[in-house]
């Protein structure tokens, strides 16, 4: 392979600049070659290199890697060191205390959404915190394989709880704490989750969200369903409301149930600081993270533990250039896998600093993001490009007031950046000496599948570039040939790499029709995507019927189930729509029931059957009434067409397959111009 961009004078093309390739774990191309070559190659010998960095209890017995990703043979399945006995929260915590002398550096800087909170938290207390905290949930009954629903903000005790979870070999399940009241009760029901750990309340910007009070009716409708599992709610007083007394408190007006309900401070604070882990299989589950489904109803993605302990800690120190000094960054909120894999697993596990915030970018200014990275010296950096492009539009102004010397490596991740966004984050807030690196990856990948290496890749704009260790990129087209050399398609992978998904959640028939039924033989993203004449990948966007709203997937199907219930709609179909910040948005056409009127106030009755079904990430841009929707004569709707009328392209292409064709004139005439 020549190095890329030297053949195209034209193409922009971004080398890696020579201070960080001094000391960096992969210091330049040749050696991303090499080492890519080897854990294709020779994957078993890679791997146990890896494994060497950490502690096991005892050891696997044969092969490390076994599967099989063809669904026409036998059961699909991956495993990675069965066999092998291991605790990822006493390699994360224990295991830097202890053998890398880490105790008194600092794991996290806590800063609230107030910028007077903060809290430095060091590895050996962090120990201490998990500690008392798994001891707290044992004593409320928790065991080994119990699922733990945890509906927290980004405070400590989300780190400690999960951390928690895993000591004593529970599988939790966290649920973005944005999302819905029914959310939360659907995803409890599914895992059959024996405890909920939520906060009294949170403050987003100015906000005030009563947590406890989501939770309690999620329960409720666990109850209604006759599916009440969760036997015990802990709840965290948050740090918000200790510092300014009761006011706040009232504010919230918590409910307690005496039967259920327990404060995280009784549980917490007398219980031990020591705390003994539970040695676990390499293959046994470690958590489950909900993410959307095509069909409307979504997956519980299932990590275990040794898999995915190696592959978030490697791609943490190779994507990041990771070094004992630098201090970290990741905007994420740990109820995405952003969070979980690159705020909690990756970065302890390399005994990283990190930062761990809470608030929004804009609150209460919009230099936050800035006034952070210069307040803690932030090194490496990594948020979504649809908060780079939020905070584009404030201009350079806010970057100028901070200092953003410190800043050595850019991340990004959610949803392919587009090209200026790219140009702003290296040029404005990078200052031209950051590579930029574009990470793809998905809740089923684990970790980053396709990424640039700071110090090796040479980078261009848009381009997520080339395949992590261990990573074997395909290009299908739509009958399942595999394309060779500069080629677009469906982007799969032929062989598993150690943090791959390992099921849905009791459900391993959505988990073969899900990933492995369309192309026998492959794990299929469900990503379109483009390979250039030096091999880079360009990521194209979803092939199905997914969304990507400001970096987080959501599926058609979920949205229109949302709006049908709503009683005046008799059909609903939903489309994205391009948005300047968000990336995409929802652009909803509803057909209503006889006799009912469209307005405004019924506009705003959808959207809020759509938050209280999902949650506010979910709220539509666009409600188009729709007295017909375009479908074929055998009554299929074509999404293809709505599309079309929501981006208002003029040329709506065939339409000869249409039953009536007087519909799409009507819609035409009555698009939305403006968000409703
Ligand atoms: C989908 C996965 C992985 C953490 C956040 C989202 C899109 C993600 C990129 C990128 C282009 C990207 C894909 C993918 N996506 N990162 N760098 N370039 N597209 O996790 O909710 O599981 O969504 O996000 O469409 O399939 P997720």
């Amino acid at each position: 392979m020549v190095v890329p961009g030297q053949q195209n004078q034209e193409e922009k093309v971004f080398y890696p600049p020579e201070d960080l390739r001094v000391d960096a774990h992969v210091p330049d191309f040749n050696s991303y070659l090499e080492l890519y070559k080897k854990s294709i190659e020779e994957p078993e010998a890679f791997w146990r290199e890896v494994a060497q960095e950490f502690y096991w209890k005892e050891l696997p017995n044969g092969q490390l890697l076994q599967y099989n990703f063809d669904v026409t043979k036998e059961k699909v399945y991956v495993k990675f060191m069965e066999g092998a006995k291991t605790n990822i929260c006493y390699n994360v915590l224990d295991h830097n205390v202890l053998t890398r002398n880490l105790g008194e550096k600092v794991a996290y800087h806590w800063e609230g959404n107030s910028p007077d909170l903060r809290l430095t938290i060091t590895y050996s207390q962090l120990l201490k915190q998990v500690c008392r905290c798994a001891n707290a949930l044992k004593k409320l009954g928790v065991k080994k394989g119990d699922r733990v629903a945890i509906y927290l903000p980004m405070i400590p005790e989300l780190v400690y709880s999960m951390l928690a979870c895993a000591r004593i070999g529970a599988v939790h399940s966290i649920v973005f704490a944005g999302f819905s009241s029914e959310s939360l009760a659907e995803r409890i029901m599914d895992a059959q989750c024996s405890i909920l750990l939520t906060a009294d309340g949170v403050y987003r910007g100015e906000k005030l969200i009563n947590l406890k009070q989501i939770a309690d009716e999620a329960l409720e409708h666990c109850r209604e369903k006759g599916l009440l599992t969760v036997q015990k709610c802990m709840v965290v007083k948050h740090h918000a409301f200790r510092i300014n007394g009761n006011d706040t408190c009232n504010k919230l007006q918590t409910l307690w149930n005496a039967e259920c309900d327990v404060w995280w401070d009784e549980a917490v604070d007398n219980a031990s600081e020591e705390c003994d882990p539970e040695w676990m299989d390499a293959e046994d589950p470690l958590f489950v993270l909900y993410t959307s489904g095509s069909t409307g109803k979504p997956k519980g993605v299932l990590h275990t533990i040794a898999g995915y302990l190696l592959y978030t800690s490697l791609t943490f120190k190779y994507v990041f250039d990771h070094h004992q000094d630098d201090v970290y960054w990741c905007t994420a909120d740990i109820g995405w896998i952003t969070g979980h894999s690159y705020i909690t697993y990756g970065p302890l596990a390399n005994g990283a600093t990190s930062v761990l915030f809470e608030g929004i970018p804009v609150y209460p200014h919009v230099g936050r993001f800035w006034e952070i990275i210069e307040k803690y010296r932030v090194s490496k950096f990594y948020t979504a490009p649809t908060a780079i492009r939020l905070l584009m539009k404030y201009g350079i102004e806010p970057l100028q007031k901070y200092d953003l010397s410190s800043l050595r490596v850019l991340g990004t991740v959610g949803e392919p950046i587009n090209p200026e966004a790219w140009m702003w984050y290296h040029d404005a807030v990078g200052q031209g000496r950051c590579p930029v690196v574009d990470t793809f990856w998905q809740t089923e990948t684990g970790g980053h599948v396709l990424t640039p290496l700071p110090a090796a890749t040479p980078l261009k704009p848009g381009s997520a570039t080339l395949p992590f260790f261990g990573v074997l990129p395909i290009i299908l087209n739509e009958h399942g040939e595999e394309l060779e050399g500069e080629a677009e398609g469906y982007l799969v992978f032929k062989k598993p790499w150690p943090g791959i998904m390992r099921g849905v959640y009791g459900n391993q028939e959505c988990f073969e029709n899900t990933y492995f039924k369309k192309f026998p033989g492959f794990y299929v993203t469900g990503d379109g995507c483009r390979r250039d004449k030096d091999g880079y990948y360009w990521i194209t966007g979803r092939i199905d019927d997914m969304l990507n709203v400001s970096g987080h997937l959501l599926s058609t199907a979920e949205v229109e189930a949302a709006l049908t219930e709503h009683s005046a709609v008799a059909e609903a179909a939903v489309v994205s729509r391009p948005h300047i910040v968000k990336g995409e948005c929802l652009y909803c056409f509803v057909t209503l029931k006889d006799f009912r009127e469209f307005n405004h106030s019924l506009m705003d009755e959808l959207k809020r059957k759509v938050r209280e079904k999902i949650g506010p990430i979910a709220t539509p841009d666009f409600i188009q009434n729709a007295p017909g929707l375009p479908k074929t004569r055998s009554g299929k709707i074509m999404r293809r067409v709505l599309r079309q009328i929501a981006r208002n392209e003029k040329d709506l292409g065939d339409l000869s397959t249409l039953a009536d064709p007087k519909v799409v004139e009507v819609l035409l005439s009555q698009r939305c111009e403006a968000a409703a």
